[in-house]
């Protein structure tokens, strides 16, 4: 089994000190939950949280799960209802994901949630995931541990083949239970929502909180799991998003900027904007991505304040996270 150096860490207490250091500087180490083995990385780091995508190759910003040790410590990020205490009370520790509405001082990354105004947290039933997350101190932002488009891993033989040499460590606590990932349940609206099925099934949640819609995607996913609907699905799962979008029209592929336009630039930034906002000075991919939701947030008010009618673009190169962080300003950018 060759990690083309990443290590593999034994789920002893000293292989878990040590991934709760990594973790804690900033690195990316795959660690097992009692679904899939889990991409990790301290869910407060945007560099950190901007890695995982690099490292996954996907070509936009899914929002991540962030693992909490605790119902507590998840509550104290997220604003919990009737309904989520009683789920939690339930089902946590274990492969139930909630989707809710992040307090105003939530510290876990806007990149880490898609910039979106909900994040999805959970408590993993596994071990050494409750070891680590409570050893490094920090929830932990983390997606299935697989490169993009294949599958979730469920060893830690498989998280080598998949991201061997492209993250710092794997922490190795077998085979993974559960084998499919954790439900995700939409409750930030009046009506539950299951966004995705998983460990713990539509039944259980509904017995626990009453109905339980499903979207129409989900449904047609369901009825017919190779038909249009259900590939539409699987090809774009950003699909069933709302995503998060300025209130400034956004214009791309800026050369020359407006004194009535905020500035969100990448490299050396273009004079004479009424308000600028850098991504990375120095045209880094990484910094960019982990500064993309702030930037895009901080243009927007500072916009409002001084009456400045649009946000321009600075163009972003098409490669590596530069694929992501193009697709969201397309979504950013499209006629609403
Ligand atoms: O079992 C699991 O959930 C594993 C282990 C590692 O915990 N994690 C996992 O993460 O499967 P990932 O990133 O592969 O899937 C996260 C799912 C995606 O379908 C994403 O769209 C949805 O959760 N999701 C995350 N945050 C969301 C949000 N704020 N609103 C709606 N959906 C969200
Ligand atoms: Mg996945």
């Amino acid at each position: 089994m060759s990690g083309h150096g990443t290590r593999l860490l034994p789920a002893a207490p000293e292989g878990i000190a040590e991934a709760a250091a990594l973790l804690r500087a900033g690195a990316l180490v795959a660690f097992p939950t009692e679904t899939v083995y889990g991409l990790g990385a301290d869910a407060a780091n945007d560099r950190a949280v901007a890695a995982i995508f690099a490292a996954k190759g996907r070509p936009h910003f899914n929002p991540l799960i962030v693992h909490f040790a605790g119902a507590d410590a998840a509550f104290a990020a997220v604003r919990a209802e009737a309904r989520a205490e009683a789920l939690a009370a339930r089902f946590w520790p274990g492969p139930l994901s909630l989707v809710l509405p992040r307090r105003a001082d939530c510290r876990v990354s806007l990149l880490a949630g898609a910039g979106l105004d909900t994040l999805a947290v959970r408590v993993p039933a596994h071990p050494v995931a409750l070891a680590l997350l409570r050893a490094a101190g920090c929830p932990l932002a983390a997606p299935s541990a697989n490169r993009s488009g294949e599958v979730s891993p469920t060893t830690a033989a498989h998280v080598l083949e998949s991201l061997g040499g492209r993250i710092e460590a794997v922490l190795d606590g077998g085979a993974c239970t559960v084998g499919v990932e954790s439900a995700v349940l939409d409750l930030s609206g009046p009506r539950a929502r299951l966004l995705r099925p998983g460990g713990v099934t539509h039944e259980q949640i509904e017995a626990a909180i009453g109905p339980v819609e499903m979207p129409p995607m989900q449904e047609a996913f369901l009825a017919d799991p190779g038909g249009v609907a259900a590939t539409a699905t699987l090809r774009s799962p950003g699909l069933l998003l709302s995503h998060y979008a300025p209130r400034l029209p956004v214009r791309l592929g800026t050369e020359a900027v407006a004194a009535d336009e905020a500035l969100l630039a990448f490299g050396p930034p273009l004079a004479g904007a009424g308000a600028c906002f850098q991504l990375s000075a120095t045209g880094d991919l990484v910094e960019a991505a982990a500064n993309l939701f702030a930037g895009l947030r901080a243009l927007d008010a500072e916009g409002a304040r001084l009456g400045l009618v649009r946000i321009a673009v600075m163009a972003v190169p098409a490669h590596g996270l530069g694929l992501a962080i193009n697709d969201r300003l397309r979504r950013a950018a499209a006629p609403r």
